[in-house]
Protein backbone atom coordinates (compact mmCIF):
# COMPACT_ATOMS: atom_id res chain seq x y z
CA UNK A 1 0.00 0.00 0.00
CA UNK A 2 2.98 2.17 0.90
CA UNK A 3 4.49 1.83 -2.46
CA UNK A 4 1.57 2.54 -4.34
CA UNK A 5 1.33 5.36 -2.60
CA UNK A 6 5.27 6.40 -3.43
CA UNK A 7 4.60 5.44 -6.61
CA UNK A 8 1.85 7.90 -7.59
CA UNK A 9 2.93 10.54 -5.65
CA UNK A 10 6.31 10.41 -7.71
CA UNK A 11 4.15 10.11 -11.03
CA UNK A 12 2.15 13.71 -9.78
CA UNK A 13 5.74 14.78 -9.02
CA UNK A 14 6.93 13.81 -12.67
CA UNK A 15 3.85 15.32 -14.18
CA UNK A 16 4.23 18.61 -11.94
CA UNK A 17 7.92 19.11 -13.21
CA UNK A 18 6.99 18.14 -17.28
CA UNK A 19 4.21 20.72 -17.00
CA UNK A 20 6.60 23.24 -15.55
CA UNK A 21 8.97 22.49 -18.28
CA UNK A 22 6.52 22.65 -21.13
CA UNK A 23 5.51 26.37 -20.35
CA UNK A 24 9.41 27.44 -20.03
CA UNK A 25 9.95 25.86 -23.45
CA UNK A 26 7.44 27.60 -25.16
CA UNK A 27 8.41 30.84 -24.07
CA UNK A 28 11.46 30.41 -25.43
CA UNK A 29 9.68 28.78 -28.33
CA UNK A 30 7.33 31.51 -29.11
CA UNK A 31 10.98 33.37 -30.30
CA UNK A 32 11.23 32.90 -34.05
CA UNK A 33 13.95 34.68 -35.35
CA UNK A 34 17.14 32.31 -35.38
CA UNK A 35 19.36 35.51 -34.02
CA UNK A 36 16.89 36.70 -31.50
CA UNK A 37 16.58 32.97 -30.34
CA UNK A 38 20.22 32.03 -29.61
CA UNK A 39 21.05 35.43 -27.44
CA UNK A 40 18.08 34.19 -25.48
CA UNK A 41 18.69 30.63 -24.63
CA UNK A 42 21.75 31.98 -23.42
CA UNK A 43 20.23 34.81 -22.05
CA UNK A 44 18.04 32.45 -20.10
CA UNK A 45 21.03 30.43 -18.27
CA UNK A 46 22.57 33.99 -17.50
CA UNK A 47 18.97 35.06 -16.39
CA UNK A 48 18.83 31.61 -13.93
CA UNK A 49 22.33 32.13 -12.56
CA UNK A 50 21.94 36.44 -11.71
CA UNK A 51 18.14 37.43 -11.89
CA UNK A 52 15.89 34.56 -10.70
CA UNK A 53 17.05 34.10 -7.14
CA UNK A 54 15.46 37.47 -6.64
CA UNK A 55 12.72 38.48 -9.36
CA UNK A 56 12.00 34.63 -9.81
CA UNK A 57 12.02 32.21 -12.79
CA UNK A 58 9.06 33.36 -14.25
CA UNK A 59 9.94 36.90 -13.38
CA UNK A 60 7.17 37.73 -10.97
CA UNK A 61 9.22 39.13 -8.01
CA UNK A 62 7.99 38.66 -4.66
CA UNK A 63 5.83 40.73 -3.12
CA UNK A 64 6.64 44.34 -2.21
CA UNK A 65 10.30 43.59 -2.16
CA UNK A 66 11.62 42.10 -5.23
CA UNK A 67 9.39 44.58 -8.32
CA UNK A 68 8.22 42.22 -11.51
CA UNK A 69 9.54 42.16 -14.67
CA UNK A 70 6.58 39.93 -15.98
CA UNK A 71 5.08 42.50 -16.53
CA UNK A 72 6.60 45.75 -15.37
CA UNK A 73 6.23 49.30 -17.22
CA UNK A 74 9.51 50.19 -15.99
CA UNK A 75 11.28 47.31 -17.70
CA UNK A 76 9.72 48.50 -20.77
CA UNK A 77 9.83 52.43 -20.91
CA UNK A 78 13.45 52.28 -21.12
CA UNK A 79 15.69 49.59 -22.38
CA UNK A 80 19.24 51.90 -21.51
CA UNK A 81 17.95 51.94 -18.10
CA UNK A 82 17.67 48.18 -17.55
CA UNK A 83 21.20 47.66 -18.83
CA UNK A 84 22.50 50.18 -16.24
CA UNK A 85 19.95 48.46 -13.45
CA UNK A 86 21.87 44.85 -14.52
CA UNK A 87 25.55 46.75 -14.59
CA UNK A 88 25.52 49.33 -11.73
CA UNK A 89 22.83 48.05 -9.82
CA UNK A 90 19.70 50.04 -8.40
CA UNK A 91 18.74 51.73 -4.92
CA UNK A 92 16.04 54.04 -3.51
CA UNK A 93 12.65 54.55 -4.17
CA UNK A 94 11.31 53.09 -7.78
CA UNK A 95 7.72 52.92 -8.97
CA UNK A 96 6.55 49.80 -10.86
CA UNK A 97 3.06 48.84 -12.30
CA UNK A 98 1.59 51.34 -9.69
CA UNK A 99 3.52 49.92 -6.66
CA UNK A 100 6.27 51.59 -4.49
CA UNK A 101 9.88 49.80 -4.34
CA UNK A 102 12.38 50.58 -2.30
CA UNK A 103 15.33 47.84 -1.89
CA UNK A 104 18.99 47.83 -3.02
CA UNK A 105 19.44 45.59 -6.06
CA UNK A 106 23.29 44.64 -5.97
CA UNK A 107 25.41 45.50 -8.96
CA UNK A 108 27.01 42.70 -11.46
CA UNK A 109 30.35 44.23 -12.40
CA UNK A 110 31.68 41.20 -13.85
CA UNK A 111 28.98 40.56 -16.41
CA UNK A 112 30.55 41.86 -19.91
CA UNK A 113 28.63 43.79 -22.22
CA UNK A 114 27.48 40.74 -24.56
CA UNK A 115 26.35 38.99 -20.98
CA UNK A 116 24.40 41.75 -20.49
CA UNK A 117 23.33 41.74 -23.91
CA UNK A 118 21.60 38.12 -23.76
CA UNK A 119 20.03 38.62 -20.32
CA UNK A 120 18.06 41.46 -21.79
CA UNK A 121 17.68 39.56 -24.98
CA UNK A 122 16.11 37.11 -23.06
CA UNK A 123 13.61 39.18 -21.02
CA UNK A 124 13.25 41.89 -23.49
CA UNK A 125 11.55 38.37 -25.95
CA UNK A 126 9.51 36.88 -24.12
CA UNK A 127 6.57 37.54 -21.75
CA UNK A 128 4.91 39.56 -24.06
CA UNK A 129 7.93 41.66 -25.31
CA UNK A 130 9.22 41.51 -28.87
CA UNK A 131 12.61 43.69 -28.53
CA UNK A 132 14.32 41.81 -31.20
CA UNK A 133 18.12 41.44 -30.69
CA UNK A 134 19.59 43.70 -27.82
CA UNK A 135 23.56 43.55 -29.00
CA UNK A 136 27.03 44.21 -26.99
CA UNK A 137 27.78 47.29 -29.06
CA UNK A 138 23.86 48.91 -28.15
CA UNK A 139 24.96 47.60 -24.14
CA UNK A 140 28.37 49.42 -24.54
CA UNK A 141 26.19 53.10 -25.76
CA UNK A 142 23.84 52.40 -23.01
CA UNK A 143 26.41 52.23 -20.34
CA UNK A 144 28.11 55.71 -21.11
CA UNK A 145 24.75 57.01 -20.70
CA UNK A 146 23.82 58.30 -16.72
CA UNK A 147 20.31 58.53 -15.58
C1 LIG B 1 19.45 40.37 -4.72
C2 LIG B 1 18.19 40.50 -5.45
C3 LIG B 1 18.21 40.92 -6.90
C4 LIG B 1 18.91 40.34 -7.95
C5 LIG B 1 19.84 39.13 -7.89
C6 LIG B 1 18.53 41.08 -9.13
N1 LIG B 1 17.64 42.07 -8.81
FE1 LIG B 1 16.76 43.37 -10.11
N2 LIG B 1 15.95 44.37 -8.56
C7 LIG B 1 16.00 43.99 -7.23
C8 LIG B 1 15.36 45.01 -6.41
C9 LIG B 1 15.19 44.95 -4.92
C10 LIG B 1 14.92 46.01 -7.29
C11 LIG B 1 14.23 47.32 -6.90
C12 LIG B 1 15.28 48.38 -6.58
C13 LIG B 1 14.70 49.60 -5.89
O1 LIG B 1 13.76 49.46 -5.11
O2 LIG B 1 15.21 50.71 -6.19
C14 LIG B 1 15.29 45.57 -8.64
C15 LIG B 1 14.98 46.27 -9.81
C16 LIG B 1 15.15 45.78 -11.09
C17 LIG B 1 14.63 46.39 -12.32
C18 LIG B 1 13.82 47.68 -12.43
C19 LIG B 1 12.43 47.49 -11.84
C20 LIG B 1 11.53 46.56 -12.63
O3 LIG B 1 10.91 45.68 -12.00
O4 LIG B 1 11.40 46.71 -13.87
C21 LIG B 1 15.02 45.60 -13.35
C22 LIG B 1 14.69 45.79 -14.83
C23 LIG B 1 15.80 44.51 -12.79
N3 LIG B 1 15.86 44.65 -11.42
C24 LIG B 1 16.38 43.49 -13.53
C25 LIG B 1 17.25 42.54 -12.99
C26 LIG B 1 18.02 41.61 -13.79
C27 LIG B 1 17.93 41.48 -15.30
C28 LIG B 1 18.80 40.89 -12.92
C29 LIG B 1 19.84 39.86 -13.25
C30 LIG B 1 21.00 40.33 -14.00
C31 LIG B 1 18.48 41.34 -11.57
N4 LIG B 1 17.54 42.36 -11.66
C32 LIG B 1 19.01 40.81 -10.39
C33 LIG B 1 16.59 42.85 -6.74
C34 LIG B 1 17.43 42.01 -7.46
Amino acid sequence: MYRIFFLISSLLFLAACSTNEKREVSTLASIKDTKVLQYAIEGKNLYEAYCANCHQKDGTGLGKLIPPLNPSDYMVEDIGRTARIIKYGQSGEIIVNGQVYNQAMPANPRLTNLEIARIMTYIYNIWGNKEGVIDANQIEEFLKKKD
